[in-house]
């Protein structure tokens, strides 16, 4: 099979999701360019609407939000619903715990599964109040209000719970400090910094002091390397050509899949490296050559979690053994994803085994056929859709639209990155 051409994948996701956020909460008018309008970037400004900031459509031609304010947002009058997202749910919690009122937020199935109480323990060690129905998921009940400064000690590495507290110190205008096991993606960081506030890195310590006013900002989000993998995988393991994927997010914190690639043999480059609007972005070439397992060390998992699944399938086509460990946050994302990426590799009947924190697949190059369940989980569908693309394998995905949550085009992309 040939690649060729370029492709631009949509608007990074987390970049998306914050960029909507500081616009609903800034004074002015801010202007986002490329955003991704998926169902979870809906999500975000589906709770935005509801809580009284008039968010237009989410479109990426460009979009232009006007902010009420921290102070501006009202008490819905329904519950917030987070859909699929995690990270809208995980984030506007930080935001409602320091608005004076009471927010119940729900979501779907799999949202509902997943635990909420790593964001309520620093939001209550805040000063808010946080009542649960079932457990440890949702629906929750927010109550928020005036908020006490924190320094926070996070057991998980966790970008999620890192921004939900710093923009529950944002919101209540109050000092927060928050240590991590390992770095995570520092969007919330570099995007608060851009508009005027004080925020600084340090290691894997992040602390916000109030002061200033957030600032309106116009944004551009560039194209998301977690979408981007499965176009790099997908010409890593062509036979010929080569693919272009254009304005990629560089930020070091996100690009642990496409070092990982390389070391398994994938031609890979970077071109037109450029600064853009306090991140980095580049052309990600990626030419195909026979690809070798590898070891995944669990310093390298925050950097490609949201990657493993289609590392898996990429281990299922290289010669040897790829393992992964110190991954045990994977069993709480959209599913469980060790148990998802293993039972369907092993269904369409390739070699793989489940570990408590990672997983083992050892690759051979018999033709991969059978039928895939997703669990409505996103980057299953497409992680299995690229290892079903290859020639000679026959995948059956169970529900090829659950894509919709973070890439709605991805079948499209697909059918023409494979010339
Ligand atoms: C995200 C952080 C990660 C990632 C998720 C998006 C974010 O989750 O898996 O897809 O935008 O902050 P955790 O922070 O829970 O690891």
């Amino acid at each position: 099979m040939r690649v060729s051409g370029k492709l631009r994948v949509p608007g990074d996701k987390s970049i998306s999701h914050r960029s909507l956020m500081l616009a609903a909460l800034a004074r002015g008018t801010s202007r986002i360019e490329g955003i991704l309008p998926s169902a979870d970037v809906h999500s975000t400004a589906g709770m935005f609407r509801a809580l009284g900031v008039p968010i237009p459509d989410v479109t990426p031609q460009g979009m232009t939000v006007t902010g009420v304010g921290i102070d501006g947002l009202r008490a819905p009058n329904a519950d917030l619903d987070g859909g699929n997202s995690g990270t809208t749910t995980r984030l506007m919690s930080g935001i409602l715990a320091a608005s004076p009122f009471a927010s119940r937020v729900v979501g779907d199935a799999s949202l509902s599964k997943r635990p909420m109480h790593r964001v309520a323990k620093p939001l209550t060690a805040m000063g808010a109040r946080f009542e649960f129905e079932q457990g440890d998921g949702l629906p929750m009940t927010v109550h928020g209000g005036a908020l006490r400064g924190l320094t926070w000690h996070s057991e998980t590495a966790s970008a999620q719970i890192k921004s939900a507290i710093l923009l529950a110190g944002l919101v209540a205008g109050v000092p927060v400090e928050v240590h991590e096991p390992a770095a995570t993606r520092d969007h919330t960081e570099r995007m608060l910094r851009g508009r005027g506030i004080d925020v600084r890195s340090e290691g894997n310590v992040a602390t916000l002091l109030p002061g200033a006013e957030l600032r309106a900002l116009d944004t551009r989000v560039p194209a998301d390397p977690s979408s981007a993998t499965f176009f790099a995988a997908l010409a890593a393991l062509a036979t010929s050509g080569e693919l272009e994927i254009e304005h990629v997010l560089t930020n070091p914190t996100r690009t642990g899949a496409f070092l990982v690639l390389e070391r398994m043999g994938a031609r890979l480059g970077w071109e037109d490296m450029r600064d853009d609007g306090g991140e980095s972005v580049a052309t990600l070439v990626v030419a195909p050559r026979r690809l070798v397992g590898t070891v995944i060390a669990p310093h390298e998992v925050p950097s490609l979690i949201d990657e493993l699944p289609m590392l898996a399938c990429v281990g299922s086509r290289a010669a040897g053994e790829t393992r992964v460990s110190g991954a045990a946050e994977l069993r709480v994302k959209e599913s469980d994803r060790i148990a998802t990426t293993v039972h369907n590799l092993r269904a369409v009947g390739a070699d793989a085994e489940e570990l408590p924190d990672g997983f083992v697949v050892r690759g051979h190059d018999r033709p991969l056929a059978g039928r895939v369940v997703t669990h409505g989980d996103h980057r299953i569908a497409m992680a299995f859709g690229i290892l079903g693309s290859l020639p000679g394998n026959d995948i059956e995905i169970d529900d090829p639209d659950c894509v919709a949550v973070s890439y709605p085009t991805f079948w499209t992309d697909l059918d023409r990155a494979r010339a």
